[in-house]
């Protein structure tokens, strides 16, 4: 019997970063090697996403996920068992003709991704390969740029300011590691600035400071004057990079923005967030519109494209069709790549290829949810995605993540290369003259 073949798969329930349960999956090879994976959880959802199976009802609030480790232990064990586990492709193609849905709503989209994840680690341990390296191959593997949180909003912080993520990218940085050290002078100095201020109240769902602000705008010109207190020149050498979410608060061509009391329709938008772009160093926004804003995504698009990444992540759930879609109508010009949106590795890959196809830019990014598992920094570097978003500075489940991609970039000593600001649009986070 081949050593690759799947010997036994089971999962358990364990916790995530936000204390609630989720799934781990366990894969032994008939070789003895194993893998293991947990799925993260989203709170801003795209509504096309994979769909996690809860369990519902009063229990731990509706999240149990019970059934879902069931279907692990049941269903998927037994279809699984003796398929090769280097066949990834086959796998994936088993599970989601099991499942039989669009959104993996039988089996839960936290069950299949689990597992998938489990099958790959299984497979690069059987060749005794770090899983970057097991998914490279020949090709040289290229560390990727952050994204880094240092504000936490909108879903993630009760609503508390609108748009969801403030965060930096350094790009004058010459390594990952160089990347880490520039942001955590950031969201220190951030911190300080914010304490000085009297608006440091804890930090938000993916470690980013809570942000106590009077406007969304305010966030953006405290985190320049943060960069410009870390020592960096804003926009050359450390950039911003929003994730406005406008899903959550835009529906129908109407946008709410709490925060501000007031609300915008889509042209309003648009005008705010250019307004945004001509006045702080920002290289790159997501989810510009709502997933329902197709007009609005182009509009935004046809308007700053050219010199912003418009990343789209509600809009695309890391979907290759809708990814080829979107580079037809020219809607954005990167996708966030999130392996359980869409549920099982391959998919995940083939919305990655989609957008590298476009040349789209592409960022494999974690949940608001998170575990310490990190098996997507290995996908961003083994896949050469070029970017790596997830969330922020602090706390452990978002620290195992930039933690790891150190270690890969030490272990690859003078063999990896650093993707740097060469994966955005030319002159990116400048501001105009
Ligand atoms: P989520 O947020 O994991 O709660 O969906 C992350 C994001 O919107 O990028
Ligand atoms: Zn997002």
């Amino acid at each position: 019997m081949s050593q690759t073949s799947i010997h036994t798969v089971i999962a358990r329930r364990v916790w995530d970063s936000r204390g609630r349960p989720t799934v781990e999956a366990e894969v032994r090879l008939t070789g003895g090697a194993t893998g293991r994976a947990i799925a993260p959880a989203g709170a801003s959802r795209g509504s096309r996403e994979a769909v996690d199976l809860r369990d519902g009802g009063d229990a731990l609030g509706g999240f149990g996920v019970s059934r879902a480790v069931a279907a692990v232990n049941g269903k998927i064990a037994g279809r699984l068992t003796g398929m090769n586990a280097a066949d990834q492709a086959a796998v994936d193609a088993a599970l989601i003709a099991l499942d039989g849905t669009p959104d993996k709503g039988r089996l839960g989209g936290n069950a299949t991704i689990a597992v998938s994840m489990a099958v790959l680690h299984a497979a690069a341990a059987a060749h005794q390969l770090p899983l970057y390296a097991y998914l490279a191959g020949d090709r040289e593997v290229r560390l990727p740029l952050p994204e880094i949180q240092i504000f936490g909003g909108g879903a993630h912080a009760g609503r508390r300011v609108d748009i969801q993520d403030f965060m930096v990218m350094p790009l004058g940085a010459a390594s990952f590691d160089e990347a880490l050290a520039m942001t955590a002078e950031v969201y220190l100095a951030a911190g300080r600035l914010m304490a000085d201020a009297g608006k440091l109240a804890g930090v938000a769902d993916e470690g980013g400071f809570w942000p106590a602000f009077d406007s969304n705008e305010e966030a953006l010109s405290m985190l320049t004057r943060a960069i410009e207190k870390a020592g960096y020149r804003p926009g050359d050498q450390v950039a911003i990079s929003l994730d406005i979410a406008a899903s959550e608060f835009g529906r129908d061509g109407r946008y709410t923005l709490g925060l501000e009391r007031r609300s915008l329709d889509s042209g309003g938008m648009i005008h705010m967030l250019a307004q945004w772009c001509r006045r702080y160093p920002i290289a790159s926004v997501e989810d510009p519109l709502a997933e329902d804003d197709a007009e609005g995504m182009r509009a935004f698009t046809a308007e700053l494209g050219g010199r912003i990444q418009v990343i789209g992540d509600d809009y695309l759930v890391t979907s290759a069709a809708r990814v080829r879609e979107a580079a037809a109508s020219h809607a954005c010009n990167a996708v966030l790549i999130k392996p359980n949106q869409a549920g099982t590795v391959t998919e995940t890959r083939q919305a990655l290829e989609a957008g590298k196809a476009a040349g789209f830019g592409t960022i494999v990014s974690a949940r608001s949810g998170e575990t310490e598992d990190v098996t997507i920094v290995h996908l961003a570097a083994g896949w050469d995605a070029g970017q790596l978003k997830v969330g922020s500075f602090a706390r452990s489940e978002r620290m195992a993540k930039w933690n790891e991609g150190l270690r890969i970039e030490q272990a690859l000593g003078g063999l990896g290369s650093f993707a740097g600001r060469a994966v955005l649009p030319p002159g990116a986070g400048a501001l105009p003259p």
